[in-house]
Parts: C-alpha cells; sequence; structure tokens
C-alpha cells in the first residue's frame, strides 16, 4: 500500500495542490481510515485534485464529500464521491447541507480561508463531525494576512478563535466564576487539539471529568513545599476538591 507522500509525489492527475509538509501530518492522522467504509468531506475543490488524491489513498469503501463554491466542481461527481455546490461563509447553505449530510468522521477545510470563512465554517459544521471523529482546518497562515482578514493577534483571526479551544478543554479546571467562560460543548467532546504549521486538528472525543487519583505509598510527612509552608498531600487534595464543588 502506497503512503500518502507516495500518492501525492506520484500524482498525475487532475490539479492539487498541497503545502508540502501537510502530507505527513494527514497520514499521521487519517491512516486510520484507509480501506474503510467512513465519511470525509473536503471543503475546497479547486480542479478535483484532493478528490482523486484522497480517493486513491482511503479506497473504493470510502463516502467523500467535496464541497466548492464554484458550480463548474459538480463535474466531479462520481460514485461514491458527492459534490455540494455553495458557500462555506453562508450560513443558511451550511445549515442545509448539514441535513442533507450524514455525520461525517473527517472533516478538512481548504477553502477560501478567510477568517468568515474559517470560523462560520467550524461554529455550524463542528457538530457535524462524529464522535471519535476529526475535524481539520489547513492554511491557518492566513490569519496573519491582511487579504485574508487576518493579522497578528487579530482578535477576529482563526488562529485567535482557536487559540480560546485551549482554554476550553481546560474547562474541567476552572473556578466557579471563570466556569460559564471555560466550560462548553468543547470541553465536552473534544480530546486533543493538534496544531502545526498552518493545521489545525481536533480529535473528538465524548469526555469525561478528569479523576486524579494516587499509586503507592506516602513517604514523606508532608508532600511538597510551597510558598515556603510544607503541606500534606492530603490536605492538599482535600482544598482541591472543594474548589471543585
Ligand atoms: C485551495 S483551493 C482547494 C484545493 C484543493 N482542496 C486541493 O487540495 O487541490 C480552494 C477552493 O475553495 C473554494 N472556495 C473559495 N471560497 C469558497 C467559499 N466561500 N465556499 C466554498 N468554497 C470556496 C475555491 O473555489 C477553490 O476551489
Amino acid at each position: 500500500m502506497q503512503s500518502l507522500q507516495e500518492i501525492y509525489d506520484n500524482h498525475n492527475g487532475r490539479l492539487l495542490n498541497k503545502w508540502n509538509h501537510y502530507i505527513a501530518i494527514y497520514d499521521q492522522y487519517f491512516s486510520k481510515y484507509r480501506n474503510k467504509e467512513f465519511v470525509f468531506l473536503e471543503i475546497g475543490i479547486a480542479h478535483g485534485g484532493s478528490l482523486q488524491m484522497w480517493r486513491e489513498y482511503f479506497g473504493p469503501q470510502a463516502t467523500i464529500i467535496g464541497v466548492d463554491v464554484n458550480p463548474e466542481c459538480k463535474k466531479f461527481e462520481e460514485g461514491n464521491t458527492k459534490i455540494y455546490i455553495g458557500s462555506q461563509e453562508d450560513e443558511n447553505f451550511l445549515n442545509q447541507l448539514k441535513s442533507l449530510l450524514p455525520k461525517v468522521d473527517v472533516l478538512l477545510d481548504d477553502g477560501g480561508h478567510t477568517m468568515k470563512q474559517q470560523i462560520t465554517t467550524f461554529n455550524i459544521l463542528f457538530d457535524q463531525v462524529k464522535e471519535n471523529g476529526l475535524y481539520a482546518c489547513e492554511d491557518l497562515h492566513t490569519s496573519y494576512w491582511f487579504e485574508y482578514g487576518g493579522g497578528y493577534k487579530k482578535k477576529t483571526s482563526f488562529i485567535e478563535f482557536s487559540k480560546t479551544f485551549i482554554d476550553y478543554i481546560h474547562g474541567w479546571h476552572a473556578t466557579k466564576k471563570e466556569k460559564p467562560k471555560m466550560f462548553n460543548k468543547i470541553t465536552e467532546s473534544v480530546a486533543g487539539i493538534h496544531f502545526y504549521d498552518s493545521i489545525l486538528i481536533l480529535e473528538k472525543k465524548k469526555m469525561q471529568p478528569p479523576i486524579v487519583s494516587f499509586k503507592g505509598k506516602e513517604q514523606l510527612d508532608y508532600h511538597f513545599e510551597q510558598y515556603g509552608q510544607k503541606k500534606k498531600f492530603t490536605k492538599r487534595l482535600k482544598q482541591w476538591l472543594k474548589l471543585q464543588q
């Protein structure tokens, strides 16, 4: 079986364009779906080359769904490859798409890459990804490019938007006061957030409140020193548990 890198390097079909370093990252996360029945959705079809690459990589059992604003892309529909035409920044279109689509295992946003497009798509289609599925967005560097609505530390960029996910997965540990800001569906449904140069991958999983446990026997009559005070571990634990209530 060829690796994604080999498939990409040997590709001689319809035009395909990915930054070279994306290939190994995709292989790392997507290889578990090869030759299985599953649903892959890519926003952004262009010349249809990536649809060909994914088909070769995933095999005939995969349902591959492409979405693009360009109506000409409809011609790439064949067999188990379905095409939907519409704009990823149009909430009505995305909601309609949602009602037509099955839940997807993997969603890859390689569409127009503006901040509005990436954020709107995430807000509406994140729920369309199955538990244990992956939500991926590529070309995050547009978050630093003015023409796409980005800019370094610009509050409305997709990068700044997605950085808040880091706070959300820690929502379990928020103080009472911060909980409403930190605890949300991302806390309960995302196991991991992986940032690479220009790629974000979210691993969905039904999360449970984290449990802390202890193994073995205490060896000291105190556990650690904090602010010059020797603290009993058990005492510290009780304080921590109280904070959680
Ligand atoms: C980077 S290309 C996709 C490349 C393709 N995935 C590949 O790897 O070869 C971006 C595509 O996004 C589409 N696009 C741009 N704006 C869009 C929008 N608002 N909604 C959906 N697709 C859009 C463009 O028509 C174009 O085909």
